[in-house]
Protein backbone atom coordinates (compact mmCIF):
# COMPACT_ATOMS: atom_id res chain seq x y z
CA UNK A 1 0.00 0.00 0.00
CA UNK A 2 0.71 3.49 -0.72
CA UNK A 3 0.44 5.81 2.86
CA UNK A 4 0.86 9.50 2.86
CA UNK A 5 0.26 12.12 6.01
CA UNK A 6 0.98 15.36 7.62
CA UNK A 7 1.60 17.68 9.52
CA UNK A 8 1.62 21.49 9.65
CA UNK A 9 4.93 22.96 10.78
CA UNK A 10 3.36 25.14 13.28
CA UNK A 11 5.85 24.61 16.17
CA UNK A 12 6.35 22.27 18.74
CA UNK A 13 4.16 19.37 18.55
CA UNK A 14 2.10 17.11 21.12
CA UNK A 15 1.30 14.08 22.55
CA UNK A 16 -2.36 14.62 20.16
CA UNK A 17 0.25 14.52 17.00
CA UNK A 18 2.15 11.64 17.92
CA UNK A 19 -0.75 9.56 19.57
CA UNK A 20 -3.34 9.97 16.50
CA UNK A 21 -1.03 10.71 13.69
CA UNK A 22 3.38 9.80 14.17
CA UNK A 23 2.72 6.68 16.31
CA UNK A 24 0.59 4.91 13.21
CA UNK A 25 3.64 6.16 10.54
CA UNK A 26 6.27 4.45 12.59
CA UNK A 27 4.60 1.88 12.50
CA UNK A 28 3.15 1.45 9.54
CA UNK A 29 7.06 2.01 7.31
CA UNK A 30 7.59 -1.02 7.88
CA UNK A 31 5.56 -3.02 5.89
CA UNK A 32 4.22 -0.03 2.75
CA UNK A 33 5.50 2.72 0.89
CA UNK A 34 5.41 5.85 2.95
CA UNK A 35 5.72 9.39 1.92
CA UNK A 36 5.47 11.67 4.76
CA UNK A 37 4.88 15.53 3.84
CA UNK A 38 5.38 18.88 6.60
CA UNK A 39 2.60 20.62 5.02
CA UNK A 40 4.16 24.44 4.84
CA UNK A 41 1.52 26.08 2.29
CA UNK A 42 -1.41 24.65 4.58
CA UNK A 43 0.54 26.67 7.73
CA UNK A 44 0.26 30.01 6.41
CA UNK A 45 -3.33 29.84 6.22
CA UNK A 46 -3.75 30.90 10.09
CA UNK A 47 -1.92 33.73 11.35
CA UNK A 48 1.86 32.45 11.54
CA UNK A 49 5.31 34.04 11.53
CA UNK A 50 7.32 34.71 8.39
CA UNK A 51 10.47 34.71 10.66
CA UNK A 52 9.94 31.26 12.45
CA UNK A 53 8.60 29.18 9.58
CA UNK A 54 11.59 28.02 8.32
CA UNK A 55 13.14 27.29 11.85
CA UNK A 56 9.83 25.20 12.43
CA UNK A 57 9.78 23.24 9.23
CA UNK A 58 13.35 22.01 10.10
CA UNK A 59 12.21 21.42 13.51
CA UNK A 60 8.95 19.14 12.30
CA UNK A 61 12.07 17.16 10.41
CA UNK A 62 13.70 16.52 13.18
CA UNK A 63 10.53 15.22 15.54
CA UNK A 64 9.54 13.14 12.39
CA UNK A 65 12.94 11.54 12.66
CA UNK A 66 13.23 11.77 15.98
CA UNK A 67 10.12 9.82 16.87
CA UNK A 68 11.34 6.93 14.51
CA UNK A 69 10.55 7.74 10.51
CA UNK A 70 13.24 5.87 8.60
CA UNK A 71 14.17 8.42 5.90
CA UNK A 72 15.74 5.04 4.24
CA UNK A 73 12.76 3.43 3.59
CA UNK A 74 10.12 6.45 3.71
CA UNK A 75 9.83 9.60 1.85
CA UNK A 76 10.33 13.15 4.24
CA UNK A 77 9.70 16.13 2.22
CA UNK A 78 8.59 20.09 2.68
CA UNK A 79 4.91 20.15 0.70
CA UNK A 80 6.28 24.27 -1.00
CA UNK A 81 9.33 22.53 -2.68
CA UNK A 82 7.25 20.70 -4.88
CA UNK A 83 5.08 22.68 -6.71
CA UNK A 84 2.80 20.23 -8.34
CA UNK A 85 1.12 20.49 -4.95
CA UNK A 86 -0.55 23.49 -5.19
CA UNK A 87 -0.63 22.76 -8.96
CA UNK A 88 -3.02 19.98 -8.47
CA UNK A 89 -4.99 22.04 -5.81
CA UNK A 90 -5.41 24.28 -8.38
CA UNK A 91 -7.04 22.01 -10.66
CA UNK A 92 -9.35 20.27 -8.18
CA UNK A 93 -10.56 23.87 -7.00
CA UNK A 94 -12.12 23.81 -10.53
CA UNK A 95 -14.55 20.36 -9.78
CA UNK A 96 -15.08 20.98 -5.44
CA UNK A 97 -18.28 22.89 -5.07
CA UNK A 98 -18.01 25.71 -2.85
CA UNK A 99 -20.69 24.48 -0.69
CA UNK A 100 -18.74 21.72 0.40
CA UNK A 101 -16.02 23.75 1.82
CA UNK A 102 -18.23 25.90 3.46
CA UNK A 103 -19.24 23.10 5.47
CA UNK A 104 -15.90 21.86 6.36
CA UNK A 105 -15.93 21.66 10.31
CA UNK A 106 -12.08 22.91 10.43
CA UNK A 107 -12.86 25.77 8.21
CA UNK A 108 -16.02 26.91 10.47
CA UNK A 109 -13.61 26.88 13.73
CA UNK A 110 -10.92 28.39 12.60
CA UNK A 111 -13.01 31.19 11.01
CA UNK A 112 -14.86 31.25 14.12
CA UNK A 113 -11.21 31.64 15.60
CA UNK A 114 -9.42 34.19 13.67
CA UNK A 115 -12.27 36.34 12.18
CA UNK A 116 -9.90 38.82 10.63
CA UNK A 117 -7.76 36.58 8.72
CA UNK A 118 -10.75 34.53 7.07
CA UNK A 119 -8.83 33.94 3.59
CA UNK A 120 -9.62 32.33 0.65
CA UNK A 121 -6.66 29.54 1.49
CA UNK A 122 -8.29 28.50 4.78
CA UNK A 123 -11.16 27.86 2.52
CA UNK A 124 -9.51 26.11 0.02
CA UNK A 125 -7.22 24.63 2.45
CA UNK A 126 -8.74 20.76 2.03
CA UNK A 127 -8.94 20.92 -1.43
CA UNK A 128 -4.97 21.42 -0.92
CA UNK A 129 -5.18 18.45 1.30
CA UNK A 130 -6.69 15.93 -1.24
CA UNK A 131 -4.20 17.13 -3.64
CA UNK A 132 -1.53 16.23 -1.30
CA UNK A 133 -3.04 12.47 -1.07
CA UNK A 134 -4.06 12.52 -4.73
CA UNK A 135 -0.50 13.17 -6.34
CA UNK A 136 0.56 10.37 -4.67
CA UNK A 137 -2.24 7.93 -5.28
CA UNK A 138 -2.05 7.13 -1.71
CA UNK A 139 -4.09 4.26 -0.54
CA UNK A 140 -4.66 5.49 3.00
CA UNK A 141 -4.36 8.28 5.00
CA UNK A 142 -3.02 8.12 8.64
CA UNK A 143 -4.62 10.64 10.95
CA UNK A 144 -6.00 11.84 13.66
CA UNK A 145 -10.25 12.29 14.17
CA UNK A 146 -10.33 15.95 12.88
CA UNK A 147 -9.04 15.34 10.14
CA UNK A 148 -11.99 12.31 8.74
CA UNK A 149 -13.99 14.88 7.41
CA UNK A 150 -11.16 16.19 4.96
CA UNK A 151 -10.22 12.33 3.59
CA UNK A 152 -13.67 12.28 2.93
CA UNK A 153 -13.89 14.96 1.14
CA UNK A 154 -10.66 13.96 -1.11
CA UNK A 155 -12.27 10.74 -2.01
CA UNK A 156 -15.60 12.90 -3.17
CA UNK A 157 -12.98 14.63 -5.20
CA UNK A 158 -11.43 11.74 -6.14
CA UNK A 159 -14.42 10.24 -7.42
CA UNK A 160 -15.95 13.02 -9.12
CA UNK A 161 -12.28 13.49 -11.22
CA UNK A 162 -12.64 9.69 -12.65
CA UNK A 163 -16.51 10.43 -13.73
CA UNK A 164 -16.03 12.98 -15.37
CA UNK A 165 -12.37 12.92 -16.66
CA UNK A 166 -11.33 9.01 -17.01
CA UNK A 167 -10.31 6.56 -13.79
CA UNK A 168 -7.32 8.30 -12.51
CA UNK A 169 -7.16 8.47 -9.36
CA UNK A 170 -7.78 5.84 -6.03
CA UNK A 171 -10.53 6.60 -3.56
CA UNK A 172 -8.18 6.72 0.16
CA UNK A 173 -8.99 5.21 3.09
CA UNK A 174 -8.80 7.09 6.92
CA UNK A 175 -6.89 5.24 9.26
CA UNK A 176 -7.99 6.41 12.83
CA UNK A 177 -7.26 4.47 15.42
CA UNK A 178 -9.64 3.15 18.00
CA UNK A 179 -7.62 4.88 20.74
CA UNK A 180 -5.61 7.82 20.52
CA UNK A 181 -7.69 9.55 17.59
CA UNK A 182 -8.59 12.54 19.65
CA UNK A 183 -6.77 12.88 22.62
CA UNK A 184 -8.19 15.87 24.68
CA UNK A 185 -6.72 19.46 26.13
CA UNK A 186 -5.09 18.77 29.89
CA UNK A 187 -7.09 22.45 30.93
CA UNK A 188 -10.44 21.68 29.39
CA UNK A 189 -11.16 17.72 28.26
CA UNK A 190 -14.19 18.50 26.41
CA UNK A 191 -11.72 19.91 23.88
CA UNK A 192 -9.39 18.00 21.52
CA UNK A 193 -5.64 18.89 22.68
CA UNK A 194 -4.58 21.73 19.93
CA UNK A 195 -1.22 23.25 19.02
CA UNK A 196 -3.10 26.82 19.09
CA UNK A 197 -4.59 26.49 22.79
CA UNK A 198 -2.37 27.70 25.81
CA UNK A 199 0.71 25.96 26.53
CA UNK A 200 -0.43 24.09 29.77
CA UNK A 201 -3.04 22.33 27.63
CA UNK A 202 -1.16 20.74 25.73
CA UNK A 203 2.27 17.97 26.51
CA UNK A 204 4.95 18.91 23.75
CA UNK A 205 6.88 16.03 22.38
CA UNK A 206 10.03 17.97 23.87
CA UNK A 207 8.77 19.00 26.99
CA UNK A 208 11.11 19.09 30.25
CA UNK A 209 10.44 16.87 32.64
CA UNK A 210 9.76 19.50 35.20
CA UNK A 211 7.27 20.92 32.76
CA UNK A 212 5.49 17.44 32.05
CA UNK A 213 5.54 16.77 35.44
CA UNK A 214 3.60 20.00 36.36
CA UNK A 215 1.22 20.16 33.57
CA UNK A 216 -0.29 16.66 34.68
CA UNK A 217 -0.26 17.71 38.16
CA UNK A 218 -1.96 20.78 37.38
CA UNK A 219 -4.89 18.82 34.60
CA UNK A 220 -8.29 19.46 35.06
CA UNK A 221 -10.10 16.50 36.88
CA UNK A 222 -13.31 15.54 37.69
CA UNK A 223 -15.90 15.24 40.68
CA UNK A 224 -14.93 12.18 42.91
CA UNK A 225 -12.18 10.28 43.58
CA UNK A 226 -12.01 6.86 41.75
CA UNK A 227 -10.16 6.46 38.64
CA UNK A 228 -12.03 5.06 36.41
CA UNK A 229 -13.02 5.50 32.77
CA UNK A 230 -15.96 7.09 32.05
CA UNK A 231 -16.46 9.76 28.60
CA UNK A 232 -19.66 11.71 29.71
CA UNK A 233 -19.05 11.10 33.62
CA UNK A 234 -15.50 11.45 33.97
CA UNK A 235 -13.48 13.26 30.50
CA UNK A 236 -10.58 14.44 32.28
CA UNK A 237 -9.80 10.97 34.00
CA UNK A 238 -10.91 9.13 30.97
CA UNK A 239 -8.23 11.37 28.82
CA UNK A 240 -5.27 11.00 31.49
CA UNK A 241 -6.42 7.08 31.52
CA UNK A 242 -6.02 6.72 27.39
CA UNK A 243 -2.66 8.59 27.50
CA UNK A 244 -1.36 6.07 30.22
CA UNK A 245 -2.75 2.73 28.56
CA UNK A 246 -1.11 4.06 24.79
CA UNK A 247 2.22 5.32 26.18
CA UNK A 248 2.48 1.95 28.49
CA UNK A 249 0.50 -0.76 26.37
CA UNK A 250 -1.73 -2.00 29.35
CA UNK A 251 -5.45 -2.22 29.18
CA UNK A 252 -7.66 0.73 30.89
CA UNK A 253 -9.18 -1.84 33.06
CA UNK A 254 -5.79 -3.33 34.68
CA UNK A 255 -5.14 0.29 35.23
CA UNK A 256 -7.76 1.48 37.02
CA UNK A 257 -7.40 -1.94 39.22
CA UNK A 258 -3.75 -1.01 40.08
CA UNK A 259 -5.30 2.49 41.58
CA UNK A 260 -8.16 1.05 43.50
CA UNK A 261 -8.28 2.91 46.92
CA UNK A 262 -5.36 5.71 45.28
CA UNK A 263 -6.36 9.15 44.37
CA UNK A 264 -6.12 11.46 41.47
CA UNK A 265 -2.58 12.64 43.28
CA UNK A 266 -1.13 9.13 43.17
CA UNK A 267 -2.39 8.48 39.53
CA UNK A 268 -1.20 11.70 37.73
CA UNK A 269 2.53 11.55 39.69
CA UNK A 270 2.50 7.93 38.15
CA UNK A 271 1.19 9.34 34.29
CA UNK A 272 3.58 11.69 34.60
CA UNK A 273 6.54 9.48 35.06
CA UNK A 274 5.31 7.11 32.28
CA UNK A 275 5.15 10.40 29.69
CA UNK A 276 8.57 11.43 31.15
CA UNK A 277 10.27 7.52 30.54
CA UNK A 278 8.25 7.58 26.99
CA UNK A 279 9.08 10.88 25.88
CA UNK A 280 12.73 10.69 27.09
CA UNK A 281 14.52 9.56 23.83
CA UNK A 282 12.93 11.70 22.09
CA UNK A 283 14.15 14.37 23.84
CA UNK A 284 17.81 12.87 23.50
CA UNK A 285 17.55 12.17 19.85
CA UNK A 286 16.24 15.69 19.37
CA UNK A 287 19.15 17.06 21.00
CA UNK A 288 21.29 15.10 18.68
CA UNK A 289 19.81 15.98 15.34
CA UNK A 290 19.65 20.18 16.16
CA UNK A 291 23.24 19.62 16.04
CA UNK A 292 23.04 18.28 12.67
CA UNK A 293 20.84 20.11 10.73
CA UNK A 294 22.99 19.74 7.36
CA UNK A 295 21.65 15.80 7.68
CA UNK A 296 18.35 16.74 8.03
CA UNK A 297 18.41 19.31 5.35
CA UNK A 298 19.48 16.57 2.72
CA UNK A 299 17.25 14.08 4.15
CA UNK A 300 14.58 16.85 2.81
CA UNK A 301 16.39 17.38 -0.26
CA UNK A 302 16.52 13.55 -1.02
CA UNK A 303 13.29 12.92 -0.19
CA UNK A 304 12.09 16.20 -2.39
CA UNK A 305 14.00 14.37 -5.24
CA UNK A 306 11.84 11.07 -4.85
CA UNK A 307 8.47 12.50 -4.15
CA UNK A 308 9.10 14.99 -7.17
CA UNK A 309 9.05 11.86 -9.52
CA UNK A 310 5.76 10.56 -8.64
CA UNK A 311 4.13 14.33 -8.40
CA UNK A 312 5.32 14.67 -12.33
CA UNK A 313 4.04 11.65 -13.47
CA UNK A 314 0.72 12.47 -11.87
CA UNK A 315 0.16 16.29 -13.01
CA UNK A 316 1.34 14.76 -16.26
CA UNK A 317 -1.58 12.33 -16.45
CA UNK A 318 -3.55 14.48 -14.84
CA UNK A 319 -3.54 17.28 -17.24
CA UNK A 320 -3.49 15.60 -20.27
CA UNK A 321 -6.71 14.17 -18.74
CA UNK A 322 -8.27 17.43 -18.34
CA UNK A 323 -7.12 18.97 -21.66
CA UNK A 324 -3.91 20.89 -20.74
CA UNK A 325 -1.76 19.50 -22.83
P1 LIG B 1 -2.40 18.96 11.97
O1 LIG B 1 -1.07 19.56 11.68
O2 LIG B 1 -3.42 19.80 12.65
O3 LIG B 1 -2.23 17.65 12.85
C1 LIG B 1 -1.35 16.63 12.49
C2 LIG B 1 -1.93 15.27 12.82
O4 LIG B 1 -2.20 15.17 14.22
C3 LIG B 1 -3.55 14.77 14.42
N1 LIG B 1 -4.04 15.41 15.65
C4 LIG B 1 -4.54 14.73 16.70
N2 LIG B 1 -4.72 13.42 16.92
C5 LIG B 1 -5.24 13.06 18.12
N3 LIG B 1 -5.57 13.94 19.08
C6 LIG B 1 -5.41 15.27 18.91
N4 LIG B 1 -5.74 16.12 19.89
C7 LIG B 1 -4.87 15.72 17.67
N5 LIG B 1 -4.57 16.94 17.17
C8 LIG B 1 -4.06 16.72 15.94
C9 LIG B 1 -4.28 15.27 13.19
O5 LIG B 1 -5.50 14.59 12.98
C10 LIG B 1 -3.26 15.00 12.10
O6 LIG B 1 -3.31 13.66 11.68
N6 LIG B 1 -4.71 19.14 7.55
C11 LIG B 1 -3.76 18.38 8.34
C12 LIG B 1 -2.39 18.25 7.69
C13 LIG B 1 -2.40 17.73 6.28
C14 LIG B 1 -2.56 16.37 5.92
C15 LIG B 1 -2.46 16.33 4.49
C16 LIG B 1 -2.79 15.18 6.65
C17 LIG B 1 -2.22 18.44 5.14
N7 LIG B 1 -2.23 17.61 4.05
C18 LIG B 1 -2.59 15.15 3.79
C19 LIG B 1 -2.92 13.99 5.93
C20 LIG B 1 -2.82 13.99 4.52
C21 LIG B 1 -3.56 19.09 9.67
O7 LIG B 1 -3.78 20.27 9.79
O8 LIG B 1 -3.02 18.33 10.63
Amino acid sequence: MRIFSGIRPTGNLHLGNYLGAIKQWIALQEKNECVFCIVDLHAITTPYEAKELQKNILETAIIYLAAGINPEKSIIFVQSQIKEHPELAWLLETITPMGELKRMTQFKEKSAKHKDYVNAGLLNYPVLMAADILLYKADAVPVGKDQEQHVELTRNIAKKFNQKFGQTFKEPASMILKEGAKIMSLTDPKKKMSKSDELKSCIFLFDSPEDITKKILSAQTDSGKDICYNITKKPGISNLLTIYSLLTGKRIQDIEKGFTRKGYGEFKKSLAEVIVQYLEPFRRKQKELSLREVYVEEILKQGQRRALIIAQETIREVKEKMGLI
